[in-house]
């Protein structure tokens, strides 16, 4: 199918094509620098949410509209490799989608992990896949997607074993492991661990002046960022000599070499920032679908307590039952 042809696999590490191999080695090999922040998630956990509020806590405003500036700011390692981040601007957060096996890893350096149920995060990617012209999947279904995603043949690569490399570091002092439903369920109290953990002034700012902390809300809102991405998220690549001047970086000409500059150039359809909800599952699965997802979580997951995670969460629960998954199969 012609869309598994969009991905590459670059020293192991199962990705789109638009992440050019230059980038993603680079960024392989890149060597943290004491108070590095890293914001780590597998795709559509919730990362440019997150990335919107560190940026916040840490600017007091939001990242600029304008996303190649954005993304200067706020780098993405694998996509615009090692440099961009020797050149940005700190503090500030670095985005990676890499499992912990590709993650660059020190002590002195600081992790927020955005986990997220797989049901929503397999919603998601399916609108990101098929909107996002680098794929092309324009044409493409939520029941063809959901085939790649139990696959793990899906940007990024497998979502068990992205989660459950991260788990086993959610200890790590280190660390601050997070997931979807918490952010939705007391957004307020996450903020300020968040601006703790980045470090203990950002925390005591929020904690002593609750317009600072009113205003960090008001702008991560699902309102305020629908506001600040779904039009300029479209336009990512359009003109970048007019944003940039003459410093446009090497890595938007790599992009569009291994993507091709016709997926690279085209807009995106639909919104970046769409529901933001938890249990949009619910509108996309089929009964199949959820015994076939639970069935992969047994197999992915047995002798791990990674879906507690979710044990309140509105998500189908209850054990996978092989036996019944046979009867219902005819075998
Ligand atoms: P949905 O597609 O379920 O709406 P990522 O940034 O990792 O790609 O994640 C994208 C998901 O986060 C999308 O989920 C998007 O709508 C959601 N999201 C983005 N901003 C958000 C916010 N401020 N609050 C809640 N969810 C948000």
């Amino acid at each position: 199918m012609q869309h598994y042809e969009q991905y590459h696999e670059v020293d192991g590490y199962y990705i789109s094509k638009s992440f050019p191999e230059e980038c993603v080695r680079s960024a392989l090999s890149y060597k943290t620098q004491p108070g590095d922040l890293f914001i780590v998630s597998y795709p559509k956990c919730g990362t440019t949410w997150m990335q919107h509020i560190v940026y916040n806590i840490i600017n007091g405003h939001p990242p600029p509209k304008n996303q190649l500036l954005s993304w200067i700011e706020m780098p993405f390692l694998e996509a615009q490799g090692a440099e961009s981040v020797e050149d940005m601007q700190r503090p500030g957060p670095i985005k990676t989608h890499m499992a912990f096996r590709f993650q660059p890893y020190s002590k002195d350096a600081k992790y927020i992990y955005v986990a997220r149920n797989p049901y929503d995060c397999c919603v998601s990617h399916f609108y990101h896949t098929r909107n996002a012209p680098i794929y092309r999947f324009q044409e493409g279904t939520f029941d063809q997607f959901f085939d790649m995603f139990v696959e793990g043949k899906v940007d990024v690569g497998d979502y068990f074993d992205h989660l459950l490399s991260w788990h086993a570091h959610r200890n790590d002092p280190n660390v601050l492991f997070v997931t979807y439903e918490q952010l939705k369920k007391d957004i307020n109290a996450w903020v300020v661990k968040i601006a703790d953990f980045i470090g203990e002034e950002f925390g005591q700012k929020l904690r002593s002046d609750n317009s600072r902390l009113e205003n960090v809300l008001l702008n991560i809102s699902v309102k305020n960022m629908k506001e600040i991405l779904n039009d300029s998220m479209k336009t990512l690549f359009d003109d970048p000599e007019t944003a940039l001047g003459s410093k446009v970086p090497k890595w938007i000409a790599l992009m569009r070499e291994s993507i091709g500059a016709d997926a690279c150039d085209r807009p995106m359809t639909g919104d970046f920032v769409r529901k933001g909800v938890v249990g949009d599952w619910r509108n996309h699965f089929s009964e199949d679908q959820v015994k076939r997802l639970k069935k992969r979580i047994h197999e992915k997951t047995l002798g791990s307590d990674v879906m507690d995670l979710w044990k309140d969460a509105d998500i189908p629960h209850g054990v996978f039952n092989a036996k019944l998954w046979a009867i219902s199969r005819g075998s």
